[in-house]
Parts: C-alpha cells; sequence; structure tokens
C-alpha cells in the first residue's frame, strides 16, 4: 500500500493574496529533497495555486501520519519565517495553532489523503484552488461519479455501472454518513447541494471496493471561530479501470461554475480552470481558481505532472468565467454577488446591531422621525 498526501497552506501570499513567492517555493522544495533523501517520502512534488503552497507527497505511513504531517507542519514553519523576513501578506496565516501534536487536524493546514494498493498503471489527478471553500468539490465529485451525463463510464463501464459510494461531512455538527449512490442519489443531492456545510470528503468504488477520490475539508473560520482567509481546498482523484477516464474527471470544470470564497471569502463567483501559470487570482482577488496536475505512479514515484487544464478545450470555461465574473461584480455589495449574511466571512454586522440597537422601532409603532417630514 502506498499514501498519496497533499498537504497545503497558505504561509503568505505576494502580492497581497495572489501568488507564493519564489523563495518560499524553493525554500519547500529544499525540506522536499530532504524529506526524500532522508527516506520519508518516496517521492515529492511541491506546487502552488494561488497564494497556497501543496505539498504532494507518496510515502508508506498511511492516513493522517504524525511523521508526515510533523514533516509538513515544518516545512510550512520555515515558508513562514521567511515571509516574514520578506514581509509578505498573512505570513503564516494558515497556522493556527502553536505547536504540533499528533496530526494537522484541526490545526488549519488542509489535507487529502489516499492509501492504496497501486495498480499496473496508476493515473492520478491533483486538484488545487485558490479563493474558495471545500465545498466547492461537490459539484465535480458529483458529475465524476453520479452524473452519467458527465461520465459515460457510468453506463458503459462493467466496473463502474455498480456506482460510488460518497462520504460526506456536516461540518456544522461534526457527523458522517455515507451515501450508496445512485440508490441513495436524490437523498445526497438535498445535502451537498448546500456546500457550506456538507462537504464530500472521499469516495469509494463500490465494484473496485477501493478509494477514488479525497478532498481536504477543513474550515478555517470553523476552527479559527474568526475569518482567518479562506480553506482553499485540494482534491486526489484516482482514474481509469473501472474509476472516471482522466477526461471524464476533467470534464466538469469545463463549466465555470459559481463558487463561494472571492474577496475576503465573502462572495461568489465563477471556478475558473486554468493552467498552473493563471493560477494567480488578481481581479477582485479572483475569479476563484483551480488548476489540475496529472500524475502517473509508478513504485511510488510521481510522473509529472501535466498541466491538465493547460488546454484551448478549456478556454471556453475560461471565457465564461469572465463573463460571470462581469455579471457578479456588478451587484457590488448585493446578493448573490456577497454571500448571504450567515456565510459571511467579513462582517460589520455584529458591530452595526448594537450601534443600531435604540434606532430600530416596531414596524406597527409611529416612526419618532419619519423620513421626509
Ligand atoms: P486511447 O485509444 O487514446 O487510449 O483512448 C482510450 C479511451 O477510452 C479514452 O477515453
Ligand atoms: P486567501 O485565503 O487565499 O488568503 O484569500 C483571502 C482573501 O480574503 C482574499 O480576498
Ligand atoms: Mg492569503
Ligand atoms: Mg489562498
Ligand atoms: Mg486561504
Ligand atoms: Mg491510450
Amino acid at each position: 500500500m502506498i499514501t498519496l498526501s497533499i498537504i497545503k497552506a497558505d504561509t503568505g501570499g505576494f502580492v497581497g493574496h495572489t501568488a507564493v513567492h519564489p523563495r518560499l517555493m524553493a525554500e519547500a522544495r529544499r525540506e522536499i529533497e530532504r524529506a526524500k533523501s532522508s527516506g520519508l517520502l518516496i517521492d515529492g512534488h511541491v506546487d502552488s495555486c494561488g497564494d497556497d503552497i501543496s505539498l504532494i507527497m507518496t510515502h508508506t505511513y498511511g492516513q493522517e501520519a504524525g511523521l508526515i504531517h510533523s514533516f509538513a507542519w515544518d516545512t510550512f514553519q520555515a515558508t513562514t519565517h521567511l515571509a516574514k523576513e520578506l514581509g509578505l501578506y498573512g505570513a503564516g496565516q494558515d497556522l493556527l495553532s502553536d505547536a504540533f501534536s499528533g496530526n494537522l487536524r484541526g490545526m488549519g493546514p488542509g489535507y487529502a489523503e489516499l492509501e492504496f494498493e497501486e495498480r499496473p498503471s496508476e493515473p492520478v489527478l491533483c486538484f488545487l484552488a485558490d479563493k474558495t471553500e471545500p465545498g466547492a468539490w461537490n459539484l465535480p465529485l458529483y458529475k465524476m461519479f453520479a452524473d452519467p451525463s458527465n461520465t459515460a463510464g457510468l453506463v458503459i463501464d462493467e466496473k463502474m455501472h455498480a456506482g460510488f459510494a460518497f462520504e460526506v461531512y456536516d461540518l456544522r455538527e461534526d457527523r458522517r454518513i455515507v451515501f450508496d449512490c445512485p440508490a441513495d442519489l436524490y437523498d445526497m443531492l438535498m445535502y451537498i447541494g448546500a456546500p457550506s456545510r456538507y462537504v464530500i470528503r472521499g469516495v469509494r468504488s463500490k465494484t473496485l471496493g477501493t478509494t477514488a477520490a479525497a478532498t481536504s475539508t477543513q474550515r478555517l473560520s470553523l476552527i479559527a471561530g474568526r475569518y482567518v482567509g479562506k480553506d482553499d481546498p485540494v482534491l486526489i482523484v484516482r482514474c481509469q479501470s473501472g474509476l472516471p477516464a482522466v477526461g471524464e474527471a476533467l470534464e466538469p470544470f469545463a463549466f465555470a461554475y459559481s463558487v463561494a470564497g472571492c474577496m475576503r471569502g465573502s462572495h461568489h463567483a465563477p471556478f475558473m480552470p486554468v493552467s498552473v501559470g493563471q493560477a494567480h487570482p488578481s481581479r477582485f482577488d479572483g475569479p476563484p481558481r483551480v488548476v489540475a496536475l496529472g500524475f502517473q505512479i509508478k513504485d511510488g514515484r510521481l510522473l509529472g505532472p501535466r498541466d491538465m487544464f493547460d488546454d484551448p478545450a478549456f478556454d471556453g470555461a475560461r471565457r465564461q468565467a469572465v463573463e460571470v465574473m462581469d455579471y457578479l461584480r456588478r451587484h457590488g455589495p448585493f446578493e448573490p454577488h456577497r454571500l448571504p449574511l450567515e456565510d459571511l466571512e467579513y462582517t460589520t454586522m455584529t458591530s452595526l446591531t448594537a450601534r443600531l440597537a435604540h434606532r430600530w422601532t416596531p414596524i406597527t409603532t409611529e416612526v419618532a422621525t419619519p423620513v421626509g417630514g
């Protein structure tokens, strides 16, 4: 068995929240090289989307392994140190705890991990996002693993026809459920259609009995109890041979669907699939970006990445994202561009409530000073 882990954090933005400074990338790459030489990792790759660094690692320690998580934590401490030196924006933004204890759960950095028996050919996609929340993966995971209009294999592949099991987290109540699809599909959609609360954690193949996909599910605001930046989640999808073909796993992103998280974590905006070179959300700190890194894994080694959205066939989605961004921006401070009150990451409502309390009067009584006399 090998484990593929993506562990990610924003440890400082360059400039503002748009990108990772090259010196932080170099630092993280040095750490990964060290961990490979020491034998901790079989292989490793460092990449970024927007201002978030992703450590993509293969090893034999399993999921939520202390050694792997503490290595990632130390690496993010090192890049934070450098970010402070350079005065980068939000240095150490996602490191919410002072001390590492056991694993990264509840500490800020996000992680998606899959443990599996490597097949003779093991194509894997690693999706990295910026300016959105983990529920952003709900729609594409539904399409990849449960929508026959997206994934032909659900209909025509013997090994996919029985469907997939989806593990869904309720992030508000800290509980989980498994939906058996297609039988439970309509039940599941009722929940995952509300992605700020219900988040797909993982998907398993019913026929193969193996893991097919895993997401990072941490919500920074629920950990910190305040706004500290957006979660900027990651997703791993294994492909082919009873799992979605690579093209079926990429297809949902040909539609620039709307996600929460742009500008101060508080706006809906279209999700734009881009090449790694274009993963720098500048306009209104957006539109939110997604990159897809393709690897073939052999004996635990990461052959790749291929920059999967570096394909003119996704130009249409990029154009659509620009159009939808124009449309939503024109709403200014109004919903549905601005998030509903309960989902706002930044809010003045608490102080407004206190300051204006004495000026609110029941509609049935006379207004003290009617506007316009
Ligand atoms: P190739 O013939 O190019 O290998 O394609 C096989 C396939 O099923 C792609 O979806
Ligand atoms: P990040 O989570 O990517 O740092 O974004 C924070 C933000 O508020 C951007 O407007
Ligand atoms: Mg940031
Ligand atoms: Mg970010
Ligand atoms: Mg963030
Ligand atoms: Mg072929």
